[in-house]
């Protein structure tokens, strides 16, 4: 696999509006970011995801964008944007930008002036089709966010399709004139000095020749996205362009949020030269989705996180390299979601980390999961503000569950759970602002927040940053970054536990979520011969020791041992 410069990096996610609040009005900034930058350094970050601060409505919280070249005001101004990329850039970061080009915004001027004449330039830009005067809709799909697909284009007689809000036109990748103005814009931030993007919904953008219903699949008589999508074919085709227009010129890296690609697929995607850098392992958060809807989602066990992290490394094999995360804004935290009520604590908490953290593949961490944030409690639906929840909790209700199941689902689903503000200190709103936050600070933030757990040996926080570090030694990088990944099989139910190797170098990691203690047969030496001793390199404070080919690990203890060949 040729090697690149990002291989060996660690990424980091802001949820902009959520990070933190330099001018007092409860909404975070991009001065607030850059007040932070040496927080990200002091953790070991090299690389920095801004979810979207473009000028935007704020419907779907900034991924419907109506100004591809502006900043929102209520994030800052462009000044503010140039002096993060320079401030990154001393510090040894790079910024990455949130591409979101599947859709725009209605408020774009696009989209107005597509209203206005919808059979000129802009009408073009966009999918349109006449309105049937019986009322038929032009295809039966549901929208991801609820609702059809279709809706009026104001002020004509005819509709225009949005997978996602109504609030999110769909552009029309067919047309190559609105490509070249997406790969206009790329190049445009290209030039302002980031390293690149997050490529946001992108496998949405290729839709099939021919529209058509589906079989319902509810009560609502309308069908998932996901047919459509199964039967587009040829993405590639403007991946490969866009890859080569816009990226290429740049050596720009990029990351793409990709759910539904098709068997096959991958190496397209992220291998040598790939449409990307590389892409998501979305694995653990499509386990257990259902059709239904949120209330239907089945639960997820600890063997289940095991299965789904080691299916996909087997999967991708040396392909190209994953990204992995636990969370992002668009899921629960993973220490809520991940780990059990029974088992949540701090040393689990570090555990989970250890073992999604040391896989093959690039890590992002999430804001705030370097602390152990978790999910709040959603008490009631006017205190939802993610347009998806509000779906869901309607979904919900009208599948039979009373009030408090529906909202029982949502606190343990929305993704209202990872927007809330950054907890930086147990001072009021957390730190995060002096007004009171957009979105209210979850509760728990006089008990787990980073003025408490910086400097303390055994946080959290501190746990993440050996965690970072040992994975950029230079004595163990070129195992953790390039050695094969190895799964420890015949643990016991609860335990996770894998080896990474290379030439002449052996590394267990393991994380048992038992309360006992355990005990894993390790794989053969490549000798043939028995492990029999190890080095600690990172622990969270439990007994863990190497003897006769096994490990003993403690109760709720995790473990990365260099076992001695
Ligand atoms: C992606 C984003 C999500 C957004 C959607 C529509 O999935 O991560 O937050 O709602 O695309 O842009």
């Amino acid at each position: 696999m040729q090697r690149k410069w990002w291989h060996d990096k660690v990424a980091y996610q802001i949820y902009p509006k959520s990070f933190m609040d330099s001018n007092g009005d409860g909404i975070g900034d991009l001065q607030g970011i850059i007040s932070k930058l040496d927080y990200l350094k002091d953790l070991g970050v090299d690389i920095v995801w801004l979810s979207p601060i473009y000028q935007s409505p704020l419907a779907d919280e900034g991924y419907d964008i109506s100004d591809y070249y502006a900043i929102d005001p209520r994030f800052g101004t462009m000044e503010d944007m140039e002096e993060l990329i320079a401030e990154a850039k001393k510090r040894g970061m790079t910024v990455l930008m949130d591409l979101v080009v599947n859709h725009c915004s209605d408020e774009h001027e696009w989209f107005q002036k597509a209203c206005q004449d919808p059979d000129g330039k802009y009408g073009k830009f966009f999918y349109l089709r006449d309105k049937d005067p019986d009322g038929k809709l032009p295809t039966n799909w549901r929208s991801y966010f609820g609702g059809s697909c279709w809706e009026e284009l104001p002020g004509t007689d005819k509709l225009y399709l949005h997978v996602f809000h109504k609030k999110q036109p769909d552009l029309n990748w067919e047309n190559p004139e609105l490509r070249e103005e997406v790969y206009k814009n790329i190049r445009w931030w290209m030039e302002k000095g980031i390293g690149g993007f997050r490529i946001d919904a992108i496998i949405n953008i290729k839709k099939p020749a021919v529209f058509h219903d589906y079989p319902a699949d509810r009560d609502d008589g309308l069908c998932t996205i996901h047919n459509m999508l199964l039967e587009a074919e040829g993405i590639g085709e403007f991946l490969g362009e866009m890859r080569d227009k816009a990226f290429a010129p740049y050596d720009a890296f990029t990351v793409g949020e990709v759910f539904n690609e098709k068997k096959n697929e991958l190496p397209l995607f992220i291998g040598e030269n790939g449409y990307f850098s590389t892409m998501f392992d979305f694995s653990l958060e499509l386990y257990g989705r259902s059709e239904k809807g949120w209330f239907d989602v089945k639960r997820i066990d600890i063997d289940a996180v095991r299965d789904c992290m080691f299916g996909a490394q087997k999967k991708i094999g040396d392909i190209g390299f994953y990204s992995n995360i636990i969370e992002n804004h668009d899921e629960p935290r993973g220490a809520s979601r991940l780990l059990s009520d029974e088992i949540r604590n701090d040393d689990t908490k570090k555990a989970l980390a250890a073992v999604y953290f040391l896989r093959r593949g690039l890590p992002f961490i999430y804001q705030g999961q370097e602390i152990g944030m978790e999910n709040k409690k959603i008490r009631s639906v006017d205190e939802l503000d993610d347009i998806s929840s509000i779906d869901a909790y309607k979904v919900a209700r009208n599948a039979g569950l009373t009030e408090e199941e529906a909202l029982e689902t949502l606190s343990f689903h929305s993704r209202d759970n990872a927007r809330t503000p950054m907890q930086w200190s147990n001072q009021e709103h957390a730190g995060f602002s002096t007004a009171a936050p957009w979105m209210k600070e979850n509760p728990n933030y006089v008990r787990i927040n980073v003025q408490e757990q910086q400097g303390r040996e055994d946080s959290v926080l501190s746990f993440y940053k050996k965690l970072v570090a040992l994975r950029k030694d230079p004595l163990y990088k070129e195992t953790f970054v390039y050695g094969d990944f190895e799964p420890c099989e015949g643990c016991a139910s609860g335990v996770i536990a894998y080896l990474r190797k290379s030439a002449g170098q052996t590394i267990l990691v393991a994380g048992n979520f038992n309360p006992n203690g355990t005990t894993l047969q390790l794989p053969k030496r490549a000798d043939g011969e028995t492990f029999t001793e190890g080095t600690l390199l990172l622990g969270n404070g439990k007994e863990a020791a190497v003897a006769d080919g096994c490990v003993s690990i403690e109760g709720f203890g995790c473990a990365v041992i260099l076992l001695k060949e």
